[in-house]
């Protein structure tokens, strides 16, 4: 039966993480983006990317919308949908990790529990990072018109309309952006940040 298997085992093979890691000289982790929709997720995720990559450190970025053209294309945006899709990324970047990687996933990934899920899959080495940005500035920005749609009805269950966030309640890397002094950190000046906590966590020695 599901999650109940029987009759299959496990196979380790002779080399394994650490050697990998020796190999690649990185520790594998995973860096996960959570945040509203039209946030800049994916823009971070490319900066921290890039960052990583000029200091020779080898990163793969999972992307929501671009996964649900492949590995997610027959799931919706029910609760149990997303619950599975965040479930699929979260052993995904798990096997990046184990890889020797440094995963970055970028998902909405709205419910709490489906990211604690994720979490428990490598708690050493999960680092969330939460893309604070207030409803109206992503509605403002609207990149994809899906915000204008969702408030004409025309899209139903759309996150921060009729559907729910729910913000961390505590994260590795914290990206405040506030309107009030207009005051907004670039792309790379967010990623800073998590190159930052990666730094002082001997992620990029
Ligand atoms: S989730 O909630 O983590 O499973 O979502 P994710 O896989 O990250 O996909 C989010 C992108 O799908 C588009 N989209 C929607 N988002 C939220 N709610 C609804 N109903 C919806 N329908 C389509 C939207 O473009 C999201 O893109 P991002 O990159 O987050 O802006």
């Amino acid at each position: 039966a599901m999650g109940n298997p029987t009759n299959i085992f496990w196979h380790e093979c002779p080399v394994g993480k650490v050697d990998r890691q020796k190999l690649l000289n990185q520790q594998g982790c995973i860096v996960w983006i959570t945040g509203l929709s039209g946030s800049g997720k994916s823009t971070l995720a490319c900066s921290l990317g890039r960052q990583l990559h000029s200091r020779g450190k080898l990163s793969y970025v999972l992307d929501g919308d671009n996964l649900r053209h492949g590995l997610n294309k027959n799931l919706g945006f029910a609760p149990e949908d997303r619950a599975e899709n965040i479930r699929r990324v979260g052993e995904v970047a798990k096997l990046f990790a184990d890889a020797g990687l440094i995963c970055i996933a970028s998902l909405i990934s709205p419910y709490r529990k489906d990211r604690d899920a994720c979490r428990a899959l490598l708690p050493e080495n999960f680092i969330e990072v939460f893309l604070n940005m207030p409803l109206e500035l992503c509605e403002g920005r609207d990149p994809k018109g899906l915000y204008k749609l969702a408030r004409a009805g025309k899209i139903k269950g759309f996150t921060g309309i009729d559907d729910p966030y729910e913000p961390p309640l505590k994260c590795e890397v914290c990206i405040e952006i506030q309107e009030k002094d207009g005051n907004c950190p670039t792309p790379n000046e967010m990623a800073g940040q998590v190159v930052t906590y990666l730094e002082d966590k001997g992620y990029l020695e």
